[in-house]
Order: structure tokens, then sequence, then C-alpha cells
């Protein structure tokens, strides 16, 4: 596990004489050819394309030997011999499925997700995929938003933390030290700000929101190496992001000099004329070309226009050379000319082993979020008699994979039944009543009722489809799908206590459930461990420490709710203002404007004191770090994990700063009792935010800070900083 990741943004003079040399050779369609992806279906006589290399890559492809075969004709038959590049959506898992990566993000755990991430890629790559097309790194402060479960949540600090070690954890894949992966940062940009949180719609963001909130995840995931990106569907501030000059050529090539690889999302080229920006596919195509994307993927774009559109003289020669200049040094830097070819054998050695089950456990366990734990109910005793488990989730073996498996199976899930009993002491019974459908079909609620009745304690296992987020899946309501809320209160109202575990690809807005249960357990679509984790957390062989990266709302009314959000001039916490009562206040009339539950937040089953918060440097420089630090104690009765968070606020800008921003965070492992000085350096470089010239900015003045458990709580310091 310890290959250092390839970096594909460092530049070897070797492979750019090698692509120099191809490249003299190649015909304008050969060039065309390598700015193509299609996927099998696309075409019949995609084996012709393939032998007259006009295809330089495949998309959705996961059989090893139709991947060698299609190599084969690439390699042997076409008259270069220029090998494809093989391309999967590997975004939480390829046959080991971890959880959902908005649930990975929960571990606050970069150098965990590292490790997924590179058994994902290893698997992948054992099966003949060279291109993963993930990290997905959109910044999401919508949860209506069904793509929110692919990301890292709302905020681009932790964002740009897990991209990082996402880029590390793919590029590091090396089985046959010859043949690498690339991965593939997406959404480029901006695609989780769609208003209303309906999917591919309008984003209309001012370009400090976008530098400062949802550019700087790429950003990271560039410094880290990556070697691709993916451009997005949806339009920004009037141009589709598929052909927006502004961010895929001024932002991306001449602000960070990127030299990688643009790979238009699925047909959003094509969808340039449902934009309402192109009369037709070559105008499309041209527009797409000229602002900076390199390949078109499943578009009737580039494989019919692109050629004409050079001969015509509208479009360089020498930009589709530079773009496939990116392609072929791709294909290069991937081993793929030196080994073409995948071995047959190797995705059953290194697939879905043991060591990668557990790790899938451990990812598990810490992704899970511990909401509520009134009276301590939880962990379970084992003196309990009877324990029923009720709901449409509890005997699911399909939904726990999440939006995204590709190889995911549902006999390689363990369902929280499946846990349950395999943890279970022998002296409780176990009743099972599924109650109703996650949506639709029958309820029986009668039998529901009364196996709670019979039980000490309910566990009611509720929540999402893995249909119900994800690509295309955006909910206006973020209620209990179905008639599940009917099932809970029926369960609730026998008095029995009642544990919820809630399974979901995205926060719902569940305040019932939040105020009448004694316990909730967020534990998303967690993958093939799904069962074994939570058994294990509701019985205590493990302790919750996962903490939310996206606010939960109370409403759908509140949303956006996240905490990163700016004062106003009404805040409602103001004093002073004398000429306005309470109701003139940033508020509203029917609702709080807190969340349910905030970024940041999640139980353990021991409890944390933050005490003696010491700002070591009251006053820096531009170029000096701030030193932070708290003590942190168990005062509980078990050991636990904590992840303690930092947050600074500008208090005053050539523009309006947010009232908290994330600027650390660390996890702490305490033993009863123990404590430990948890420290925190921040640069000064790192306070900073594009001001009224959008250039990156660094004010003197006046900042707070706060070490805590979340961020709505924790110990205020204060610190200034000097020209
Ligand atoms: C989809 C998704 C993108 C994915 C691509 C290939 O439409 O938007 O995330 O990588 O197509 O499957």
């Amino acid at each position: 596990m310890n290959t250092p990741h390839l970096r594909f943004t460092d530049i070897d003079p070797s492979i750019e004489e090698r692509v120099d040399t191809l490249l003299k050779q190649m015909t304008l369609e050969e060039k065309v050819g390598q700015l193509v992806q299609i996927n099998l279906g696309w075409r019949e006589d995609t084996d012709d394309w393939v032998r007259e290399g006009r295809v330089g890559s495949i998309l959705s492809l996961t059989d090893t030997q139709e991947i060698n075969r299609l190599q084969r004709i690439a390699v042997e038959e076409s008259r270069l011999g220029i090998p494809l590049l093989i391309g999967n959506d590997v975004i939480h898992g390829y046959r080991t499925v971890f959880p959902i990566p908005l649930a990975e993000s929960c571990t606050w755990e970069p150098a965990l997700l590292e490790r997924a991430s590179r058994v994902a890629a290893d698997e992948a790559a054992a099966s003949g995929t060279d291109w993963i097309f993930a990290p997905m790194v959109d910044i999401c402060r919508d949860p209506r938003w069904g793509r929110i479960a692919e990301g890292a949540g709302e905020d681009p600090f932790l964002g740009s933390a897990m991209a990082q070690a996402r880029i590390r954890g793919f590029q590091a894949a090396d089985l046959t030290s010859e043949r690498r992966i690339v991965a593939c940062p997406k959404h480029y940009v901006a695609y989780g700000a769609a208003e209303a949180g309906k999917d591919y719609n309008t984003v209309d963001i001012s370009e400090r929101t976008l530098r400062d909130v949802y550019l700087p995840p790429f950003k990271a995931a560039f410094d880290a190496g990556a070697g691709t990106v993916m451009s997005a569907f949806n339009e920004l501030n009037g141009i589709p992001a598929s052909a927006n000059a502004f961010t895929l050529r001024t932002i991306l090539r001449e602000e960070w000099g990127f030299p990688g690889v643009v790979l238009s999302d699925f047909d959003a080229i094509g969808e340039l004329i449902h934009h309402g920006f192109a009369e037709d596919h070559k105008t499309a195509t041209r527009k797409s070309i000229l602002a900076g994307v390199d390949v078109d993927m499943m578009g009737n774009a580039f494989p019919f226009h692109l050629a004409a559109l050079v001969r015509e003289g509208q479009t360089p020669e020498n930009l589709v050379e530079h773009a496939v200049r990116r392609v072929l040094r791709l294909k290069f830097m991937l081993g793929l000319f030196e080994a073409p070819y995948t071995d047959e054998s190797l995705a059953d050695q290194i697939t879905l082993t043991g060591e990668n089950r557990a790790l899938a456990l451990e990812v598990c366990r810490k992704s899970m979020v511990l909401l509520k734990n009134e009276g301590k109910i939880l962990p379970l005793s084992n003196s309990i008699e009877t324990l029923a488990v009720i709901g449409p989730l509890a005997d699911n073996h399909h939904e726990p994979l999440g939006c995204w498996t590709l190889q995911g199976r549902d006999e390689d899930v363990e369902s929280v039944l499946d846990g349950l009993q395999a943890v279970l002491p022998e002296n409780i019974t176990l009743l099972h009543v599924p109650g109703c459908e996650i949506e639709g079909g029958d309820v029986d609620f009668d039998r529901a009722v009364s196996a709670a009745l019979a039980a000490d304690v309910v566990v009611m296992v509720l929540g999402e489809s893995l249909m119900m987020s994800g690509e295309a899946h955006s909910r206006a309501h973020l209620d209990l799908p179905g008639r599940q809320q009917e099932l809970l209160e029926a369960v609730v109202a026998t008095g029995k206590p009642v544990v919820a575990v809630l399974m979901a690809g995205r926060p719902l807005a569940i305040p019932w459930m939040a105020e009448h249960v004694a316990a909730m357990l967020m534990a998303w679509h967690g993958g093939i461990r799904t069962g074994r984790a939570v058994a294990d957390l509701l019985f205590g062989n493990a302790v919750p420490s996962g903490k939310l990266t996206a606010s939960f709302p109370r409403s759908e009314g509140q949303i956006p709710v996240y905490y990163a959000h700016k004062s106003t001039g009404r805040p409602i916490d103001i004093r002073g203002i004398i000429q306005f009562d309470r109701a003139h206040k940033s508020q509203y009339l029917d609702e709080s404007s807190d969340p349910l539950f905030p970024f940041g937040f999640g139980l353990s089953y021991t409890t944390f004191a933050y005490s003696d918060l010491a700002v070591e440097t009251p006053e820096i420089g531009l170029d000096d770090t701030l030193v932070v630090s708290a003590k942190i104690t168990n005062t509980g009765e078990r050991t636990g994990d904590e992840i303690v968070q930092c947050y600074v606020r500008d208090l005053c800008g050539s523009v309006t700063r947010p009232v908290k921003e994330l600027k650390g965070f660390k996890k702490v492992t305490l033993t009863p009792g123990e404590s430990q000085i948890v420290h925190f350096e921040i640069p000064a470089r790192t306070l900073g935010f594009h001001g009224l010239t959008m250039d990156y900015v660094v004010e003197p003045g006046e900042f707070w800070v706060w070490i805590g458990a979340n961020a709505r709580e924790g110990l205020k310091g204060a610190f200034t900083v000097i020209a």
C-alpha cells in the first residue's frame, strides 16, 4: 500500500518525444479518433471504428476478455497501433463496495479514504480499467440534489482534503508495475450548485463563490497530480460548463497550468443544443473544442464534425493536436504502449479479498453518525431478552450498495438482519417484521406493532432506496419515503424504546423522528458491510465516531442550510439595533434557522470535554502561522475517537465573509479520563478569499477562532492578522 502515487501533472521529456514522433505520423481522422470516447452500445460497428483508429477510449466496459479483444484490434490491427483507454465509474469501490462517498467523508479520515480508493483502483485495474471517473468533488449545500451522495458534502476545506486523498489512492494503483490508473475529478464545475437541487439545472453564482467554494477541491485534486478532469452538464452563469472558455481555458490552463485531459460528461457537448447555446452538433463541436474540451464522451459531435471544422478552417488543427497530445501523453504515462493487455487471471486474485472486506467494514463503521442517544440506550445491553427489528431496509441486500455500484452484487451485502444475527448474544430473541415497503406496496403495521409490544427494544431500519439518490434522482421532499413515517409513528406509539437506523444517500428532513425516538444512527448506504457495521455499533463492538459533512435540514424550506453562511445585516443574535424588534431579523416566522443537525456533528458512546483553549500566536503576519490548541478530555467510560475541528471567522473584510470556516480537523483516540492537547497550525495564507479584484487576498484584521466538536459549538478565541 505504500507505492507512491503517480502525479500525471509532472511532464516527462522522454514521453513528450514519443508523443511528438507519433503525432507526426497521424492523419487528421486518426487525431480526431483519439478525442472520441464511446461505449459498446453506441454503434454496431465499434470494431471497425477501433480498427480505423476512430476511437481513443471506451467507457463502461468491465469485461476483461472484451477489453483485451478490443485492445488487440487497436494495437495489432489499426495502422498506428495506439492502445485504447478504458474508463469506468469507480465511485465508491469496484467489487468491494464501500459506503457512498458522502458517508465516507463522515470519517474525516483522508488517509482511510486513500486506502479505500487504492483498493478500488487495484480491483478496477485488475479487470482492465485505466481511467477512473472519480472522485466526484462537487461541493453541495442542497440535499434535494441526488448527487450529494457522491461527494464530500458542503465544505471546500474538507472536500479538498478528501479529493487529494482519493487522487493519491486511485493513482497509486500499480498492479503490474507497468500499468497505472488515472483519476478524473468531476464535474467541472459547480454542478452541485444546481438551482432548487434539481439535477442538471441552471447554475448561476458569483465568480467569488465559484472561486472560494466550488473550485478549491478541483485545484486540490490537480495539486495532488490528478491527470484528467470531467466537464459538467450544467450551464454556469449563462455558459454551459462543457463550452466555457473562462473555466476551461482561463482558469484551468492559464491560471492553474493544468496539463491534463478534459473529458466532457456524457454527450454534454451535444447538450449545448438543448441549452440553446449551439444551433447544431457542428457548432457545438466548434464551441466546445475552442473552449477547451479535449475528449467527447458519447457525443455525436467530435466524430462527425471535428475533421470538417479543421478542413474548413473553423477550428485550428493545432488546437486538435494539443488535445491529442494530452491524450497520447496519458496513454504513455499509463504504460498502455508497453502493456496494453490485462492479465485475465488477476482479478480473481485481488478482488473482494478478506483484507478488502475488512477495510470496507472499518470505513463503514467510521462513516456512520450517531445523531441521538437519549438515556444512553446505545450500545444495546446484552441483558435485553427480545429485540424487534422493523422496517423495509432491515433485511435488504440491495439498497445498501448505494447509488454508484459498478460491480457491486446483492450477494456480497450483509443486511442489518445478517449483521445482528452475527453479533447477537444467544440469550436475545430477534423478531423481524418489515412492516411496509420502502415506498408503495403493502403495509403490515399490525404485525410490526405486535413485534414491538413483544420486545424490550425496537430497532427500526428506515430510509431511501439507492435509486432515490445519485444522478437524475433529486427529491423535492426529504421525508421518509412511502408509508415509513406511519410505520414509525405506529411503533413509537407502543411506548417501547425505538432505535432508528437511517439509510439514505443524502441528509433527510426527519424532525419528528429526531424528537420521538430514543436513538438515531445515520447509516447512509454503507456498501457490502453495512449490516455488520450497524450491528457492531448497536451492540458496542465498535464506538461511533463519524461526524456530518453536510447539514441536516429541519425542512426543505430552509434549504440551502449550511454552516459557512454570511452574517447578513440582520443576524438573529445581533444586539443594539433598538428600532427593530426580534421579527426584523434574518429568520423565518414558521421555522428555525438552525439545521436539525449541524455540519461536524456526531455523538460517541463516551463524552469529550473541551478546555484550555490557547491562542499561542495572538498576532500573526501574512507569512506567519496561527498556532492554537485546546485540551480534549474523555469524560466517559469508554475509549472513543473524537474529530476535533478548528474554525475561524474573518470579522470584517473588503467583501463580507462567512460566520465560520473550517480550517483544520484532527481525529484523536482517548481512553476514559485521558486528555490530549490538540494543536492546529494554520498558515495566515490560508485565511484569504477572492477580493474585490477577484485576486486571492489575505486581509489584515481581527479574527475569531474556535476549537470544537462541530460547527455549532466550541471554545472561542481571537487573534489578529497584521500587515
Ligand atoms: C454520467 C455522469 C458522470 C459519469 C458519466 C459516465 O452521466 O454524470 O458522473 O462519469 O456519465 O458514466
